[in-house]
């Protein structure tokens, strides 16, 4: 929610910090599109070019309206909190004399009161947000030193930010701050950079610095200064961006989405790569927890949300299995308010693809705050849940620009699936040939998804027949449960239609009376080669047939079980019951998608999200 970057030259030859900061917006700008803005500092003076909408609005400012040369530029691109996506809202937003121009991520929660006090001694406001507010702060704290107003000011914010600030008189500077909301430097040669998260300046440079909590940085063309909340100097831990430039850009292809549910054989294939030693034995040496903890857990709780918490829901099933340790799983925003059963004896695995959602960063903090061990699975190095866990198990799905999580879903199942039979050979559950054939599984994952796509067409020619469909029901039974939530919060979100998803044994419990003539329902089918489980969702099929669902169904090849009671049939290769979700729900995402562009949808950035929600 909200981007954020910064970009300050020496003032060397080179591109100009304002062409980085454009960039860097648009590679930023899944985390939110109501408006976006720039500012930059030139010729002693802060100028601002902002506008509501989409980058694209901001573009054709900048090209009416170019900005002049400048050494620091900072930009912002909104997800609307406080007050509606205006001009007037969009930041930067700058200080009561117009010197210091400042951009924010985050809530300040005592806004109001800063407010008034502010309003009290005679400040004017030119916008409805929180930012503004500490715009005005930071003006008046300022004594020619920026770096020592952030200090004193933040000290007297509530709530989550990140904040970057220039002022007129520091031309080669720019100050930031965090609190709960995420912060990277990017160390370049003669300039150095700012960001949300290290997409914002992967195009300048893959050195990076991580920032933490209630630290303020200072940076110019050629230094970077961090110091703790005291003002004390810090050493921060340096690592290197894997991800690619090339691969945030869409490649051919009409969107990222479309791009990104392409990229899962990779995704897959890149997640298990370098994971065994030369005997096929499992090594996560990245897990950094005592073998011993490991083998003493006696419970382990998935925190997650959306689509990250179905990919928890789908490790259950094999985790379970593989280790017999029983697995929960909890929506992280319910997990710490319901007073959590969890002790050291408890390993708590949060999944995050962005590792900023801040539902998932509460549930961390509360976990390791009873005592458990928290391992993360997330896809973004240097983000705060990889920086704030005790071990972190990379999925390497590379960057996920399009709003709605495909590729990170397959990801996260294949890390959690590396997690649960590393566990299993750990624990003793499992013989490491038995580890070994269910890894060959795996490794055949990525080829299976390929084939998948080969079918699409069949996918997109009913999808786009479907476009007047208002209501679509999804079901599944054991591992396709979590697929049928997925196919559901996939078309709920890229085509706003309403959709549902139960477990298929559900169904006489309730959902089957809103079974009426011609309601389209998904079923996920598991393989023939788990008979009773696969006899009890043909019979689902049945009933619903009965009562005049139109059904849709993804069944395995040569399962012509399904065939009389089904309208359409999407096929998926032959797949071991544990490893259908990840070749299962690649029907549904490229459903979604495509039923969306046939409705005219933008499929990368729909309507009211952002790709992550960093407030709670
Ligand atoms: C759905 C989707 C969201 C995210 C959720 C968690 O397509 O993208 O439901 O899965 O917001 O985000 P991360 O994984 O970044 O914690």
């Amino acid at each position: 929610m909200c981007g954020i970057v910064g970009a300050v030259t020496n003032g060397a030859a080179g591109a100009g910090p304002a062409d980085a900061v454009v960039d860097g917006l648009a590679r930023l700008e899944y985390r939110g599109y109501d408006s976006a803005g720039i500012a930059a500092v030139s010729g002693g003076d802060v100028v601002v070019r902002k506008r509501a909408g989409k980058l694209r609005g901001l573009l054709d400012e900048l090209e009416r309206n170019p900005l002049p040369d400048a050494r620091a530029a900072i930009g912002h691109t909104r997800w609307a909190t406080h007050g509606g996506p205006t001009d007037e809202n969009a930041h930067p937003h700058l200080s009561g004399d117009g010197r210091l121009a400042l951009i924010h991520n985050g809530i300040i929660e005592n806004f109001h009161s800063l407010r008034n006090e502010l309003v009290a001694d005679g400040a004017t406001f030119a916008s409805e947000t929180d930012t503004e507010v500490v715009a005005h702060l930071l003006g008046r704290a300022y004594g020619g030193d920026l770096t020592a107003a952030m200090l004193e000011v933040t000290k007297r914010l509530e709530g989550a930010f990140t904040l970057l600030a220039v002022h007129a008189e520091h031309p080669g500077t720019i100050v930031a701050a965090r609190r709960n909301s995420p912060l990277v430097i990017g160390l370049g040669d003669g300039a150095n950079y700012l960001g949300s998260d290290v997409a914002a300046f992967v195009a300048q440079t893959k050195s990076a610095l991580e920032v933490d909590q209630d630290q303020v940085v200072t940076i110019t063309g050629d230094s970077v200064a961090v110091v703790d909340a005291d003002g004390r100097p810090v050493e921060n831990r340096a690592f290197t961006v894997e991800w690619d430039a090339e691969a945030a850009v869409k490649g051919g292809f009409d969107s990222f989405m479309d791009k990104e549910i392409h990229d899962q054989p990779q995704a897959v294939a890149d997640t298990l790569r370098g994971r065994t030693d030369e005997l096929g034995r499992l090594q996560l040496d990245e897990l950094r927890i005592d073998e011993t903890i490991l083998r003493s857990i006696d419970k382990i709780i998935v925190v997650a949300c959306g689509t990250a918490a179905y990919a928890g829901h789908v490790a259950k099933y094999a985790i379970e299995h593989w280790c017999r340790i029983p697995v929960e799983v909890e929506l992280a925003h319910e997990f710490r308010y319901r007073d959590p059963v969890v002790n050291e004896k408890t390993l708590v695995v949060a999944i995050s693809q962005s590792g900023e959602t801040m539902d998932t960063i509460m549930a961390v903090r509360h976990a390791r705050e009873q005592g458990s061990k928290v391992l993360a699975v997330v896809n973004t190095h240097g983000s705060t849940i990889a920086r704030e866990s005790d071990a972190v198990l990379y999925t390497h799905a590379g960057p996920e620009v399009a709003v709605a999580s495909t590729k990170a879903f397959l990801a996260q199942i294949t890390a959690t699936y590396l997690l649960g039979l590393y566990l299993a050979q750990l624990r003793g559950n499992k013989y490491i040939d038995e580890v070994a054939d269910y890894l060959a599984e795996l490794g055949r994952i990525p080829a299976k998804v390929t084939e998948v796509l080969e079918r699409q067409d069949h996918v997109r020619d009913v999808a786009r027949s479907m476009k007047d469909t208002t209501s679509v029901l999804f079901l599944g039974r054991h591992v396709g449960f979590p697929v049928a939530l997925e196919g559901a919060l996939k078309l709920k979100e890229l085509a706003y239609i309403h959709a549902e998803g139960f477990a298929a044994g559900e169904l006489k419990h309730g959902p089957i009376a809103l079974i009426e003539d011609g309601q389209p329902v998904f079923v996920v089918v598991p393989t023939p080669r788990r008979p009773t489980l696969h006899a009890k969702v043909i019979s689902n099929i049945q009933e619903i047939r009965a009562r005049g669902a139109r059904t849709l169904v993804i069944a395995e090849d040569g399962d012509t079980d399904v065939e009389p009671f089904a309208d359409v049939v999407f096929r998926y290769p032959e797949t071991p019951t544990l490893m259908t979700p990840l070749v299962s729900v690649v029907p549904l995402q490229i459903f979604a998608c495509e039923l969306a562009k046939a409705k005219g949808y933008d499929v990368d950035q729909p309507r009211n999200l952002a790709k992550s929600v960093t407030v709670e």
